[in-house]
């Protein structure tokens, strides 16, 4: 069990309105109680925070906004004593323009070395090939527009994301080796591994070929229509571009496994790979490769019983195939809470965050779903990582003004996309304190709704049928069966004529999700565990709700 700790968001210890590591610390036994088994955090590096510190200028420092190194390692020694591992982020596809080496790039000549360390390339009054940012617009930026040289008049340099977000070139060896001395870097410290940000992008073909289709932050949602804003969106997987899922990525990762190996007790990788089919996951959890890899597949899966149970399959089928753990997700810093997603009868999961003036979420139907969700994901055999506040039921902050706005994904798509701010407002803690009890003096980077007061974690400790006990209950019991080292085996015959349900026995517990629109009956020989909807009289297992149930072993 993995929970994702986003710096900015999480708690705030000096009370700027903005979260720091002394924040974090202070918080530590909240995922303790939690019964969690590690922490990833989001990067806290320095950082001009364009794209929320995924633009990192120097990847051995703490940013002051979150505090210093000694910071950093009294929080490793806190989770450690709590027996909480910690994994941090590693930005390796690109720097932010504020790195030394971009700097130093852009202050040098063209074809040096220092520009090496990038790709800088020639275009005549137009950018060398049509590849589109993820965050909308061209991916190539004209280097006289921030040089002013006419030596650089036809100089352009790529940048898979913001404009102030160049992409490294992993072609050069230096590029390795600083690197791999990063990582040497916070092992030494203690870090027990590492988040790879965009790992399936580090490689492009070094032709660069001009490419029909355009990626897009979230699986699904193709941006290819900027290319012709009345044409019909073309049908090109998203991932499948001379800039994705290269053969060559998987090098960097084997020595990156080495290097890990090297290290006393165990060190992971975990790969944000958005990849297509799932199948090609695979690839990136091979014995010699990385430990883990998240699973976009089940993250985007809507509502929906079959679909799911396939997703299902076929992650568990192509990790199982290397020998690695399936993971599970619902949320994350760069999707709208699943609390509010599911809050819409049939919402696409691709969506780049919702705004106030898009139709609004059903937050009792989200909330009931989103907590069936939790009990079906918490009982699949494999990983699972949290998305800080889910575990309070949070929903997405869906009417935030566009003043407040930050992504650089809302402004280059001009506005069209609010982006991801929705999913990364301030916890709340305390209901009766200012800001919610998010650091002392009230202050919180983004406003937070009014009405997150029933959400706060003291309002919900101890009250027996919250979203926090569901999840602390979820957990143990979890813990208890062994569920995450142990098997599916699908159940079929509860179904009947439904098919909106999912069912599978994993140890000693059958699990039921209904998912459908006719309840379902529990079969006679099981003992409630827990279920979704705290209604402990209950006997069927109504639409969107899902039990645990212990299976008497004859
Ligand atoms: C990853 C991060 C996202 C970031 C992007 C660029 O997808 O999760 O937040 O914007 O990489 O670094």
């Amino acid at each position: 069990m993995i929970y994702q700790i986003y710096p900015r968001s999480f708690a705030d210890a000096n009370g700027d309105g903005m979260g720091d590591l002394p924040g974090i610390t202070a918080r530590l036994p909240h995922l303790a109680n939690l019964g969690v088994d590690a922490v990833w955090l989001s990067p806290f590096y320095r950082s001009p925070q364009v794209d929320g510190g995924y633009d990192v200028a120097d990847y051995r420092a703490v940013d002051d906004m979150f505090g210093t190194l000694s910071d950093f390692d009294a929080l490793l020694q806190r989770a450690h004593e709590l027996g909480l591992r910690v994994i941090i982020d590693l930005v390796p596809n690109h720097t932010s323009d504020e790195h030394d080496w971009f700097q130093t790039a852009l202050a040098s000549q063209p074809g040096s070395p220092e520009r090496e360390r990038y790709w800088f390339r020639t275009g005549k009054d137009a950018p060398p090939n049509n590849w589109l940012s993820i965050f909308h617009g061209s991916a190539w930026t004209c280097v006289k527009d921030l040089t002013g040289r006419d030596v650089d008049g036809d100089q352009w340099y790529l940048h898979m994301f913001d404009t102030r977000q160049p992409d490294l070139n992993w072609t050069n060896p230096e590029v390795h080796a600083e690197f791999e001395s990063i990582l040497r870097f916070w092992l030494d410290r203690g870090v027990d591994g590492f988040r790879i940000d965009v790992a399936h992008g580090l490689v492009k073909d070094p032709a660069l070929p001009d490419w029909a289709g355009a990626a897009a932050m979230v699986m699904g949602a193709n941006t290819a229509s900027e290319r012709d804003p009345t044409g019909p969106v073309p049908n090109v997987p998203f991932d499948h571009g001379p800039m994705f899922d290269q053969p060559g990525v998987h090098d960097i990762y084997r020595a990156w496994n080495r290097i890990l190996a090297e290290y006393p007790g165990d060190r992971a990788l975990v790969a944000e790979a958005c990849v297509e089919p799932l199948e090609h996951i695979s690839d990136y959890v091979r014995p010699d490769e990385m430990q883990q890899a998240f699973n976009f597949a089940y993250l985007q899966a809507p509502w929906n019983a079959p679909e799911l149970r396939d997703i299902i399959d076929r992650s568990l089928r192509a990790n199982t195939a290397v020998g690695a753990p399936t993971t599970w997700v619902l949320s994350n810093h760069d999707v709208v809470r699943h609390a509010s997603l599911l809050g819409y009868p049939n919402m696409a999961k691709s969506h780049n965050g919702i705004g106030p003036r898009d139709p609004q979420p059903d937050a009792a139907l989200g909330l009931r779903r989103a907590r069936a969700a939790a009990l079906l994901t918490l009982a699949l055999p494999g990983s699972a990582y949290l998305y800080q506040g889910e575990e309070l039921g949070l929903p997405e902050h869906t009417t935030l003004a566009d003043e407040y706005r930050q992504d650089p994904s809302f402004e280059r798509s001009h506005r069209t996309q609010p982006g991801r701010d929705g999913c990364r407002v301030p916890l709340p803690w305390n209901a009766d304190a200012p800001g919610f009890g998010f650091g002392p003096t009230g202050n919180t980077w983004l406003p937070q709704p009014a009405n997150w007061n029933t959400y706060a974690v003291d309002a919900q400790e101890g009250v027996s049928d919250s979203t926090l006990e569901l999840y602390r209950s979820a957990i143990w019991l979890r813990r208890q069966h062994r569920l995450g080292g142990g098997e599916l085996r699908w159940v079929t015959d509860l179904t009947g004529e439904s098919d909106g349900t999912i069912a599978f026995i994993n140890g000693d517990v059958l699990v039921i999700a209904n998912l459908g629109t006719i309840p379902v009956e529990v079969p006679r020989h099981a003992r409630l565990l827990l279920r979704s909807d705290g209604q402990q009289g209950e006997t069927d297992v109504q639409p969107d709700t899902a039990v645990w149930l212990l299976l008497d072993p004859d």
